[in-house]
């Protein structure tokens, strides 16, 4: 069956390296069946045979954003720390006086399970409007088993629920919960929380805030590796607010990514590079704190495939990644292009899905943005202004804000 036709697009990024004009992609069982020039992909795929025809009309097309690092699942409200932040007070300070991380977890215990669950909701229907087919979201404001169960429960049905999939990452170690100290905790997370996470069988990464002052490189490594005993892919948050040796560990253990890297040597690049881990890059924490931003040339000139996320979360407030690739262009350097393709080949690869995710190859899952622009660099050109018009999740149009899509007759006879 054919799913859908997008037609008429002035260009189709395919990946890094392959780029259509005049373009159109046809979609057969949720997956990329043909890209190419209009006429040819037409010919072979006439859009009235398929249960979608999406009339590009002159737009640009371009693969689903794959969002890689959030903690998108939080209740509360920081806004206050924001401002407060502006005034001089440090991210550090504000945690080590119980807010911060500390704040949304006595919000996030408080919370009932369908009020979080509504929560996260409401951020997947602002992500895939922003054009985000693909979201890693990470548990850890909870600090207690049950309460990271029941974050890792509300992703998993968010996931079943929304068109855009969610991945799931366990992070009991993302801060040290009030009345206890980071090697009590340690064993905490290693003897209880991590058993109970495997037990309950939902996530699929586990993670660790590798920091001064939070976990160090031996507390951190204590995790991973627990974890990775119950299976559990290791992600490490690395040299976020100092330089402390995430990164390394991240390439010991062999991590899926070591994610943030402000503070990162070229000696940490290349550790990273060698052992394959994808640096994710997180520009609108780096904006949001009025920090100095990571060097994406530093991992490119070691060989890696770098990423680049929103780190949607209470201390960096937006769902947008169409927002994190201008700031990956303005704060970081980056070509659109190459920004692009962080966003969304990139992503994939820090979440371990190397087989098309992120990209529109032959073959690959139809997860694909037709922007109301007429080529990708109006998505950091346009910055702050959503320029995605309509979205397909393998195949099917998950939403349309102009009216895009037309159904073929049979389909809507159906
Ligand atoms: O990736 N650095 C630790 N975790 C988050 C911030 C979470 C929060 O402040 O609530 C981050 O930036
Ligand atoms: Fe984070």
């Amino acid at each position: 069956m054919i799913d859908a036709v997008v037609h008429g697009a002035s260009e189709v990024i395919v990946d890094a390296d392959t780029r259509h004009e005049s373009a159109a992609v046809a979609v057969a069982d949720g997956e990329v069946a043909a890209v190419g020039p209009t006429d040819a992909v037409t010919r072979e795929y006439p859009p009235e045979n398929a249960v979608a025809s999406v009339d590009a009309d002159g737009r640009a097309v371009v693969p689903g954003f794959v969002d890689s690092h959030t903690h998108g699942l939080f209740a509360g409200d920081r806004s206050d720390e924001f401002a407060a932040k502006l005034r001089g007070k440090e991210y550090q300070e504000i945690l080590e006086e119980g807010g911060g991380i500390l704040r949304t977890v006595r919000a996030v215990r408080e919370a009932g399970t369908e009020r979080l669950l509504g929560n996260l909701l409401g951020h997947l229907d602002v992500m895939l409007a922003h054009g985000t087919t693909t979201v890693e979201v990470k548990s850890g404001y909870g600090l207690d088993t049950d309460t990271e169960l029941r974050m890792l429960d509300v992703i998993a049905e968010a996931d079943a629920r929304h068109p855009v999939d969610v991945v799931p990452t366990f992070m009991g170690a993302h801060a040290v919960p009030e009345g206890t100290d980071a090697d009590d905790y340690t064993d905490a997370v290693v003897d209880e929380q991590l058993p109970a996470v495997a037990e309950q069988g939902i996530a699929e990464f586990c993670d660790v805030f590798c920091e001064e002052g939070v976990f160090s490189v031996e507390q951190s490594r204590r995790v991973l590796e627990a974890g990775e005993e119950y299976g559990f892919t290791p992600k490490v948050h690395a040299e976020e607010l100092t330089h402390l040796g995430g990164s390394q560990l991240a390439a010991d253990v062999g991590a899926a990514s070591a994610d943030h890297l402000l503070h990162a040597t070229d000696e940490d690049a290349a550790a990273l590079a060698d052992a394959g881990v994808t640096p994710v890059l997180l520009p609108g924490t780096a904006f949001s704190l009025g920090a100095e931003y990571a060097d994406p040339e530093q991992f490119r000139e070691a060989g890696a495939t770098v990423a680049v996320a929103s780190d949607f979360n209470p201390n960096c407030h937006s769902q947008s990644m169409g927002m994190a690739v201008a700031l990956a262009c303005v704060g970081m350097g980056m070509a659109p292009r190459d920004a692009l393709d962080a966003a969304t080949r990139g992503g994939a690869h820090a979440l371990d899905r190397t087989g098309g995710t992120g990209t529109l190859r032959e073959g690959a899952p139809a997860d694909l943005a037709v922007l109301d622009a007429p080529s990708h660099a109006h998505v950091p050109y346009s910055f702050g202004v959503n320029r995605v018009a309509t979205v397909l999740k393998q195949g099917s149009v998950v939403h349309d804000a102009d009216g895009l899509a037309v159904p073929a007759p049979e389909a809507l006879d159906a």
